[in-house]
């Protein structure tokens, strides 16, 4: 970006924008002038206590505690075919995080969940992902938010225009180990906003032409990448994940958890274990796979020099890829509606 104070010594009264009108202006072509593949449809802010789906005013103040000090904590939910996937495990997720972060909720359970819906519903997105954040809210810039106002919920409706991704993803990944520390399980069990590991683990992968890092615990034992889990089939067509108590707990790798038994009916696994993984049991495996929201089950090919399945997805992750979706698609008790 251009530094306009450099440029424009001569012409400093334009940095300064007398009315909120221009402000605006100047906001609004910022917006339109990212071309990235994400858009934005609508935001709900219990600061203005509304839902707006111009992208110019989907802002939130600098003195939020959550902007200046990273306390606040967020989820997500995938909207599929005009439904919210798995809304409640999501919710009871980011309610725990906020109370392990001590956030007081702005709002009962009940009316966050109806403006989440609500949200969705004034975007008119029938497929992408809500994200929502519970914050300690605006009122000064100290360390303590025994000066913020009130705590504050803040939603936005996001729709993904990458198709090729998803593509890519089902080809397979290559992951390596991280070399950022991971949180501490105090911190990385709760879904708060402090991010700095991930996006420095995430970058460090991207570095090495990976697309995740894989973080192990103070033990040594597979624990999770930066938004994602991770789970194993074994020789003996065992699944094999690790236990949740150091890491996030992933509502998808729980739903696969429970999904993955028709494949036991059907004789292709033998067994479904939470156990300690080690670096050596995980690089045994027959196949590897990541699991979360945004990857939904996603085949790794290759972690650091061990390859998987002469680097094509494993036959297991491929039928816990496609009961997921169809689960998505079909499951009436973890789908939840949208009227539109
Ligand atoms: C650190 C971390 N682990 C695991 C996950 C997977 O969780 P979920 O399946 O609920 O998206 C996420 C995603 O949010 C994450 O950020």
């Amino acid at each position: 970006m251009k530094d306009p104070w450099r440029l424009n010594v001569a012409n400093f009264k334009r940095l300064i924008m007398r009315s909120s009108q221009k402000a605006y202006e100047r906001m609004k072509a910022f917006r339109e002038n990212i071309k990235g593949k994400q858009q934005y449809l609508a935001m709900y802010s219990s600061i203005f206590g509304g839902i707006t789906t111009d992208p110019a005013v989907m802002i939130i103040p600098m003195d939020d505690h959550m902007v200046h000090r990273g306390h606040g904590v967020f989820d997500t939910a995938a909207i599929m075919d005009g439904y919210l996937y798995e809304l409640d495990q999501h919710l009871d997720r980011f309610l725990n995080s906020a109370s392990r972060s001590k956030i007081d909720l702005p709002f009962d359970r009940e009316s966050i969940r109806r403006i989440l819906i609500q949200t969705v519903s004034a975007s008119k997105c029938r497929n992408g992902s809500l994200r929502y954040w519970l914050s300690a809210g605006p009122g000064d810039f100290n360390l303590s938010p025994s000066g913020c106002h009130q705590s504050v919920l803040y939603a936005i409706v996001i729709q993904d225009m990458s198709p090729a991704a998803g593509a890519v993803k089902s080809r397979g990944v290559k992951v390596i180990t991280s070399s950022i520390p991971i949180k501490h399980p105090k911190f990385a069990i709760t879904k708060s906003v402090n991010y700095l590991p991930n996006v420095l683990s995430k970058m460090e992968a991207e570095e090495a032409g990976a697309f995740a890092g894989i973080w192990l615990d103070d033990e040594g034992f597979v624990a999770e990448g930066p938004n994602m889990n991770v789970a194993f089939v074994t020789k003996e067509k065992e699944l094999i994940m690790p236990h949740f108590d150091k890491i996030l707990s992933g509502c998808t790798a729980k739903r696969v958890l429970t999904l993955a038994e028709r494949l036991i009916e059907k004789g292709k696994l033998r067994g479904i274990r939470k156990k300690n993984v080690t670096v050596e049991e995980g690089k045994k495996a027959d196949e590897m796979m990541l699991l979360g929201s945004g990857v939904l089950v996603c085949p790794v090919v290759q972690w650091d020099e061990k390859i998987f399945g002469d680097g094509k997805p494993g036959d297991i992750t491929e039928d816990l890829l496609n009961l997921i979706v169809e689960d998505m698609k079909s499951s009436p008790s973890i789908r939840t509606s949208v009227l539109y």
